[in-house]
């Protein structure tokens, strides 16, 4: 999927969206919304991190790509005011001297005005005309960088939201604390489930190992997943779910994920896992020119659940990216996807002996944000 719309500092890469998908029998879901008789949906596009105030030329590919569903994955716009990084002067906003916070909230007034620019770009108005938009959101459009539940503005500007994405006002998404929500596409046999979560209203602080989710949104969550089943169930989660990038680049700094609440993250991983033992193999044909490693998991009869053949050569590409480009198409460049999560989570073990085995060999050059990119490769 080339259609992520993210083209801003680093940090803003790394926390991008997480888009879980679930094939088949691996999820069971429930059917809130009314099956309806309409096509399959067969495109589906997703995108975030969208500052409304630079241009979006990325509308243009995304309306060629002719999804049927658009799924905002958060800071859908950049609603929070971000001072620029000052150690003198009047707002110092680093330092010892530091006086005022790098990120505040914006008026009620400046938050809707900004959706409205959003709103009126004309790339995202055609796509509009032509696909179902859904979303939800993150920390820039909640309203304060890496804001969780205390945050105050959150009542007003789950309405803003759920204004710019055209939200029935008679909706009970309007009346609940968050803006979670699911959705079911096409006909019976052919159904795909999209959930989207909220990462930020009912979220404890970053340091707590507390709750992502909160009570509320945990019960309808198990409720969504426990239901009839859906051809594939896909997750959306404005905060990464697999990756634990924080591991390494602490001290330093930390990245918010699902990685800092382990306790809530294996429930999530509890919740949607099958629960079937499977193993991991890896094969090595030293006949094959180039060599060449399959890599597959597999289920208690020994048959391939999933798997990818990887040349010799490609692990020691040197090109960052060139194992996602072979399983996950063409990522964009400085985005990656958590795409495959079936794999990853049923399979971590595998996937960790993947790495460990990689990795002395494969990685050696390449420094570690690369190193991590290429282990995670459906991780980030
Ligand atoms: C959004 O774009 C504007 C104009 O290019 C820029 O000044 C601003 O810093 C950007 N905001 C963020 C959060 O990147
Ligand atoms: C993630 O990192 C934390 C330390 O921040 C560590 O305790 C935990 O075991 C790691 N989890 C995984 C799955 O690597
Ligand atoms: C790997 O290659 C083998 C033999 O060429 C093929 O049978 C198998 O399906 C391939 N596996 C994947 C996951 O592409």
């Amino acid at each position: 999927m080339a259609l992520i719309y993210c083209s801003f500092t680093p940090l803003v890469v790394l926390r991008l969206l997480t888009v879980v998908i679930a094939v088949g029998s691996v999820l069971k879901a429930a059917c809130t919304t009314t099956a309806s008789d309409e096509a399959p949906v067969s495109r589906i596009a997703f995108g975030s991190c969208a500052n409304q105030s630079a241009p979006q030329p990325i509308w243009d590919a995304i309306i060629k790509f002719n999804p049927q569903v658009f799924i905002w994955l958060g800071d859908n716009i950049y609603g929070d005011i971000k001072r620029p990084f000052s150690l003198f002067g009047k707002q110092r906003t680093i330092g010892p001297w530091k006086n005022v916070p790098r990120f505040a909230p914006s008026s009620e007034h400046e938050m809707q005005s900004k959706y409205v620019e959003a709103k009126t770009n004309p790339g995202y108005s055609r796509l509009k005309d032509k696909a179902k938009v859904i979303g939800t959101w993150d920390d820039h459009d909640y309203g304060l960088n890496d804001a969780g539940k205390e945050f105050g503005g959150k009542i007003t500007n789950q309405r803003l939201l759920l204004d710019f994405l055209d939200e029935p006002q008679d909706s009970p998404r309007r009346k609940q604390a968050g803006v979670y929500t699911s959705y079911t596409y096409g006909p019976v046999g052919r159904q795909i489930k999209v959930i989207l979560l909220d990462t930020r209203y009912h979220r404890d602080l970053m340091s707590s190992d507390g709750s992502i989710l909160g009570t509320s949104q945990w019960t309808w969550l198990e409720k969504e997943l426990k239901g009839p089943a859906s051809a594939l169930t896909i997750i959306g989660s404005s905060i990464q779910v697999i990756s634990n990038l924080s591991a390494t680049t602490g001290p330093l700094f930390y990245l918010e994920s699902w990685g800092r609440f382990p306790k809530e993250r294996s429930r999530l991983f509890q919740l949607i896992s099958d629960r079937q033992p499977n193993f991991g193999v890896i094969e090595i044909n030293w006949d094959a020119v180039p060599v060449s490693l399959k890599f597959e998991v597999r289920d208690l009869n020994g048959l391939p659940v999933t798997g990818v053949n990887i040349s010799l050569l490609e692990l020691k590409a040197k090109t960052v990216g060139s194992i996602a480009d072979t399983k996950a198409g063409k990522d964009q460049k400085h985005c990656s996807l958590e795409v495959a999560l079936p794999w990853l989570v049923r399979y971590r073990l595998a996937i960790l002996f993947f790495c460990a085995l990689a990795g002395p060999f494969a990685f050696q050059s390449v420094p570690n944000a690369a190193k991590d990119e290429r282990c995670g490769t459906h991780a980030e």
